[in-house]
């Protein structure tokens, strides 16, 4: 996809992308024939309601107006959703798009910022899964964009692209099923990235190397599997080698069957979702190789299957984890703190700027917040703060959770330094989870991010998010600031 600005409208543009609104189109009059559609909007010919595409030719041109509600109301969800009418309305038809961007521009934001959403809502609105379908999906025909603007802004629109990029190889990884997805494939994925990019570099440890760093708490979740687990260690250098690095850690789990403590069987195939933090950081390192920007960023990924089996870990089993902590497995299916815990142990050796972990990690978040904001937790407030504004900033929002000392006896037990699962039965089991990893956190400023309800949609459209890159991206480009 090939992005680019005018002033004007262009006949090389086969088609021109307008928005409408039923109390202001000022916008309009860049077009010569505004009076003739105005004349039809006044007339209820044509309907400026949300999301609603009509087409009028004029002079070889296709001119669609995206019907956008009133401008007044024009806030960030309702760009997101107009944009994906408007790919809807334009892959499959449209070689050359020309877009109306200004009239877009949320009230509370400005021009920049929309060129940054418009193409990474473009590019990742284009991704749709056909890789393990016999029928392809058709092939876009939109080659290029065009933003008719008064505001030339390449590196915005570089921005949103790359987010987009990302995204969609946050997605993919996510939508593959676990018998292709597996802790090796993930592993595949970060070398092909570093051997194809000068500043990457990347180690993958396998089960000899994890147990001579005495990491039995990950082990014991990947005992019961026959898949190799994989701790995936990925280097991305954009600045000085003497800087800092900030980390990202990503749950890998790439299917989550519960282990000893089985999950139900209704709804199971979307535990091969469980690697979406994984694939976040993998996406987000996309990102990077794409925008080479001046920071050290390495990539940690705890990469495992959890499966019952005789050689798999029991409730009431206690294994001593990379850090000598030792941990009471109440429950099998609390495997991705198990996981965690040894990588977050295994990041204190790169002595980071800061440490942020990725985790589809609870179900008790979801019945917490729902499927929009993505639970924050943080042992450091302004590393909270840096989080959530890089949310909003990239309208892949977070919310504030608390990590307070009263829930530390929660995870206590009589035979062993922690339990893997809150005492109080399901109570705040999405904090009791953070309180864990916490533990495993003390030596550097750190975060942790649970997507359980962001990272992808249930039911018939059931399909990763590409949740949170535009977050990390942005989080991460914040400290070059
Ligand atoms: N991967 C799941 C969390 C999850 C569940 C994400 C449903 C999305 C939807 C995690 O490993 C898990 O099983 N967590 C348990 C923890 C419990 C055993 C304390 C949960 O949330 O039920
Ligand atoms: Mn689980
Ligand atoms: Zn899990």
């Amino acid at each position: 996809m090939k992005f680019n600005f005018s002033p004007t409208v262009s006949a090389k543009q086969d088609t021109l992308l307008v928005p409408i609104f039923s109390d202001n189109n000022s916008s309009l009059e860049k077009l010569a024939c505004h009076q003739a559609i105005q004349a039809l909007i006044d007339a209820q010919q044509i309907s400026t309601a949300k999301g609603e595409v009509t087409a009028y030719f004029f002079e070889q041109q296709k001119v669609l107006l995206l019907g956008a509600g009133k401008k007044s109301e024009l806030n960030e969800n309702r760009l997101q959703s107009l944009i994906e009418s408007a790919v809807k309305a334009t892959k499959t038809q449209a070689q050359h798009v020309a877009i109306f961007v200004d009239a877009l521009v949320p009230k509370s934001r400005d021009i920049n910022w929309t060129l940054t959403q418009v193409s990474q809502y473009w590019v990742s609105n284009l991704y749709a899964y056909d890789t393990t379908k016999s029928k392809k999906e058709s092939a876009t025909k939109t080659t290029q964009i065009t933003f008719i603007s008064a505001t030339e802004n390449e590196k915005a629109v570089q921005l949103g692209y790359a987010i987009a990029q990302g995204m969609n190889i946050t997605k993919e990884l996510g939508n593959l099923p676990s018998n292709i997805c597996t802790p090796t494939y993930l592993a595949e994925h970060a070398l092909a990235l570093s051997k194809n990019n000068s500043q990457f570099s990347c180690e993958v440890l396998g089960a000899d190397e994890m147990y001579a760093l005495g990491m039995h708490s990950f082990l014991s979740v990947s005992k019961g599997s026959d898949e190799p687990e994989k701790l995936i260690v990925l280097k991305y250098q954009g600045a000085q080698s003497n800087e800092a690095p900030h980390i990202l850690v990503g749950k890998g789990i790439t299917f989550d069957s519960g282990g000893i403590s089985l999950k139900p069987g209704a709804g199971m195939e979307e535990m091969k979702y469980d690697m979406g933090g994984a694939a976040s950081v993998l996406g987000t390192m996309n990102t990077l190789a794409l925008l080479t920007p001046k920071i050290n960023v390495i990539a940690i990924i705890a990469a495992a299957e959890n499966m019952p089996s005789a050689r798999a870990s029991k409730p009431g089993d206690v294994i001593t984890s990379m850090n000598g902590k030792t941990i009471e497995i109440i429950n099998t299916d609390a495997e991705g703190r198990l996981v965690l815990a040894d990588a977050l142990t295994y990041a204190e050796r790169f002595e980071p700027a800061s440490v942020v972990d990725i985790a589809t990690l609870t179900g008790a978040v979801i019945v917490g917040l729902g499927s929009h904001p993505t639970a924050v937790y943080a042992n450091d407030d302004a590393l909270s703060k840096e989080l959530l504004d890089a949310g909003l900033e990239a309208w892949d929002r977070g919310w504030p959770m608390p990590l307070w000392e009263n829930y530390e006896e929660e995870i206590t037990t009589p035979f062993a330094d922690l339990r893997n699962t809150g005492n109080v039965g399901r109570a705040g089991g999405s904090i009791t989870a953070a309180m864990f990893l916490k533990a495993f956190a003390e030596k550097y400023t750190w975060a942790h991010l649970d997507i359980a309800g962001t990272a992808w949609t249930s039911g018939k459209n059931m399909a990763s998010t590409g949740r949170p890159v535009p977050m990390l991206t942005h989080y991460l480009l914040n400290k070059i600031k």
